[in-house]
C-alpha cells in the first residue's frame, strides 16, 4: 500500500505541469489505472467467496457488494449509495474510522454517505469557487436542520443573538421560542432593522449597552443574517456587516438561500473578514429547483467543520489572528455526530441533479422578477417592495452586491384594496400562481406572509418587518412573466373591479409590457454574455 502510494507520488512529480489540461488528464488516467488494479485484485477474493459463501444461506447473505461497487467509480453520475451501514476491513480499521482518521470508511449513513459527501463537495465548489480547498460542508435533512445545527454549535447558555429583522419565520421560531426560552438556553434574541453596516453597528451598540451583565459574565454575541431576506427579497450588506462584526470579534451566520451562490457568492470575497463564518442554504429552494425534496447545508472553513479526534490546528480566527482550533470544537463532533439530521443518499442525488441547471434557471427567474415587479409598480394602487424597481430603497445594495446587479426571485406587493375583495382576488390567482408555501420552485407561488411564513411573528414584529394583511409574497418560477401578468389582470377584473371600479384598467398596456420584457431580457443577457470570460482568456 505504502509502496503503491510512493510510486504514485513519484510518478505525479515527474509529470509535465506546464499544461493544466494535460496534467489533469495524466492524473485522471493514473486514478483509473489504480481502480483497475483494485478491480483485478478482487478476482482471487471473488474466487474464495464463491468457494465459501455460495453453499447454504447465499440468498440471505446477499451479494458481496464491494466486488461490483468498484466499477461504480466509473458511473458518469454520482452513485446513490442506499445503505445504512458499510463493510469494514478489521478492528483497527473501524477504530480509526471512529476517531475520524479513516475517511474511506463511512461507518454508518447517519454520519456519512458517499452520495451526500459528493453533494457536499459539489456545493463547496459552487459556493467557494477558487477557495473551495479552504471550505467544507455538511448536509442536512432540511434547511431548518442546517440552521439549527449551526445555532446549536455556536450559541450557548445566556448568549446573545443579534439577527437581521426579516428572517424566514421558521428561523425566527427556534431563535425566539427555543433558544430564547428561559428553561432552555435563555438566549437574548435581538433584531436589527435596515440592511446596511450603520444599521448593524447601531444595533450592536444598543445590544452591548442593554446586555452589560451577560457580557460581563463572558457571554458571547452571535450575528445571524438572512440575505436576500424574506419576504421582500432585500439584500443586506453582507460583506460590510461581516467586516464590522469581525472587527468586534463576533462570528456571523448567513442564510444565503434566496440568492443562491449564482447571485450572491458570499464566500468569494478577497478579504476573509468580509466572508460569513457559517453559510447556510436550504437546498429545497432554487438550488434543487424542482421542488421534489427538502434538504439543507452548512458551509464553513475546514477547521471549523471537521478534524480527526484528538487533533488541533492553527488557523485564522474571526479577527484574522491565528487561533488554535480543537477537534472537539468542530461542527462535526460537537453537533453532527451526536444528532441525527443527516441527508440521505436519494435526496442528495436529487439535489445534485437539480443544481446542474442552477445558472440557466436563475438567469430566467431574475429577468421574470424584474419584469413582474416593474410592470406591477406602474399600477397606481399596488405598492411593490422589490429592489428591481429603480427607486426602491434597496436598489443600491442589489446593484453593488448581486451578480450583474440582478434581483433575487422573491418580492412582495400590497394591493391597496379592501380586505374582503383582496381575499377573493388572492384565491383567484390559481392556477397561474400556485397557492403554495415555499419559494424557489419551478412554478411561481404566492402566499400571504402574515398568515403563513411569518405567522409566528407578533403583530408588532409584522409591522416592523413591513408586512400587512394584504401583503402578497411572490416567489417567481420559470414561466413567461407575461403569462403571469395576464392572469393577474384577469383576476383583478373578476375580484377587484366590483369593489374598486377601474382597478384592472390601470395596469400598463400589453404593448408596454412586451416592451418592458424585451428590454429587461435583452439587457440581462447582454450583460451576462459580457461578464463571461472572453475567448482569449479561456485560451490562456
Ligand atoms: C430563507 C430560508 N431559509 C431556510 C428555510 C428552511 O428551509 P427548509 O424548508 O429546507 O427547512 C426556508 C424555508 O422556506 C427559507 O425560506
Amino acid at each position: 500500500m505504502h509502496g503503491l502510494w510512493d510510486a504514485t507520488v513519484e510518478r505525479l512529480a515527474s509529470l509535465d505541469r506546464r499544461d493544466r489540461i494535460a496534467f489533469w488528464n495524466a492524473k485522471r488516467f493514473l486514478c483509473f489505472q489504480l481502480a483497475k488494479l483494485l478491480d483485478n485484485l478482487q478476482n482471487p477474493l471473488r474466487k474464495s467467496w464463491q468457494s465459501l459463501a455460495t453453499e447454504r444461506g447465499a440468498a440471505q447473505r446477499g451479494p458481496y457488494a464491494v466486488f461490483d461497487n468498484v466499477t461504480a467509480i466509473f458511473s458518469s453520475t454520482p452513485v446513490i449509495a442506499r445503505t445504512a451501514t458499510y463493510l469494514y476491513a478489521c478492528t483497527e480499521w473501524i477504530d480509526d474510522a471512529f476517531q475520524g482518521k479513516e475517511l474511506l470508511h463511512e461507518i454508518y449513513s447517519r454520519l456519512m454517505n458517499p452520495t451526500s459527501t459528493c453533494l457536499a463537495n459539489y456545493i463547496v465548489d459552487v459556493e467557494a469557487g477558487p477557495l473551495a480547498g479552504e471550505y467544507f460542508a455538511w448536509n442536512f435533512n432540511s434547511g431548518m436542520a442546517a440552521i439549527d445545527a449551526v445555532l446549536a454549535h455556536l450559541v450557548g447558555y445566556r448568549d446573545i443573538v443579534l439577527s437581521s429583522r426579516n428572517v424566514y419565520g421558521g428561523a425566527h421560531q427556534p431563535l425566539q421560542d427555543w433558544y430564547g426560552k428561559r428553561s432552555n438556553l435563555d438566549v437574548a434574541v435581538r433584531f436589527f432593522d435596515g440592511t446596511g453596516v450603520s444599521d448593524f453597528e447601531a444595533a450592536l451598540a444598543r445590544v452591548r449597552a442593554e446586555q452589560k451583565e451577560r457580557l460581563a459574565q463572558g457571554r458571547h454575541v452571535y450575528v445571524y443574517l438572512e440575505s436576500p431576506c424574506n419576504p421582500h427579497g432585500y439584500v443586506l450588506d453582507v460583506p460590510g456587516i461581516c467586516r464590522a462584526a469581525h472587527a468586534a470579534g463576533l462570528e456571523v451566520i448567513c442564510d444565503a438561500t434566496v440568492g443562491t451562490p449564482f447571485l450572491q457568492p458570499v464566500l468569494r470575497r478577497d478579504d476573509p473578514a468580509e466572508r460569513p463564518d457559517f453559510v447556510v442554504h436550504s437546498y429545497t429552494k432554487d438550488l434543487v429547483g424542482t421542488g421534489t425534496t427538502t434538504a439543507g447545508v452548512a458551509i464553513a472553513r475546514n477547521e471549523r467543520m471537521f478534524l480527526p479526534k484528538g487533533s488541533s490546528v492553527e488557523a485564522p480566527g474571526v479577527d484574522g489572528r491565528p487561533r488554535t482550533f480543537d477537534w472537539s470544537d468542530t461542527l462535526f463532533w460537537n453537533v453532527y455526530y451526536v444528532k441525527g439530521a443527516f441527508l440521505d443518499a436519494d435526496k442528495a442525488f436529487e439535489v445534485i441533479n437539480g443544481m446542474r441547471t442552477l445558472e440557466l434557471r436563475m438567469l430566467q427567474k431574475c429577468i421574470s422578477t424584474a419584469t413582474l415587479a416593474r410592470a406591477l409598480a406602474r399600477h397606481p394602487a399596488i405598492r411593490v417592495n422589490c429592489n428591481a424597481v429603480p427607486a426602491n430603497e434597496n436598489a443600491g445594495l442589489r446593484e453593488r452586491l448581486m451578480y450583474l446587479g440582478l434581483t433575487a426571485p422573491l418580492f412582495t406587493i400590497e394591493p391597496q384594496v379592501p380586505i374582503a375583495a383582496f381575499k377573493r382576488f388572492f384565491d383567484c390567482l390559481e392556477p397561474a400562481f400556485g397557492l403554495q408555501v415555499s419559494l424557489g420552485q419551478v412554478n411561481t407561488v404566492v402566499l400571504c406572509p402574515a398568515l403563513t411564513s411569518h405567522s409566528e411573528l407578533s403583530s408588532e414584529a409584522l409591522g416592523a418587518a413591513g408586512i400587512s394583511p394584504t401583503t402578497i409574497r411572490i416567489a417567481v418560477g420559470d414561466e413567461d412573466p407575461r403569462a403571469l401578468l395576464a392572469h393577474f389582470v384577469r383576476a383583478s377584473e373578476l375580484a377587484l373591479d366590483p369593489a374598486q371600479p377601474g382597478f384592472s384598467a390601470a395596469f400598463p398596456s400589453p404593448d408596454e409590457i412586451d416592451a418592458l420584457y424585451r428590454e429587461i431580457y435583452l439587457d440581462t443577457h447582454r450583460r451576462h454574455v459580457e461578464a463571461l470570460p472572453k475567448m482569449a482568456e479561456l485560451l490562456r
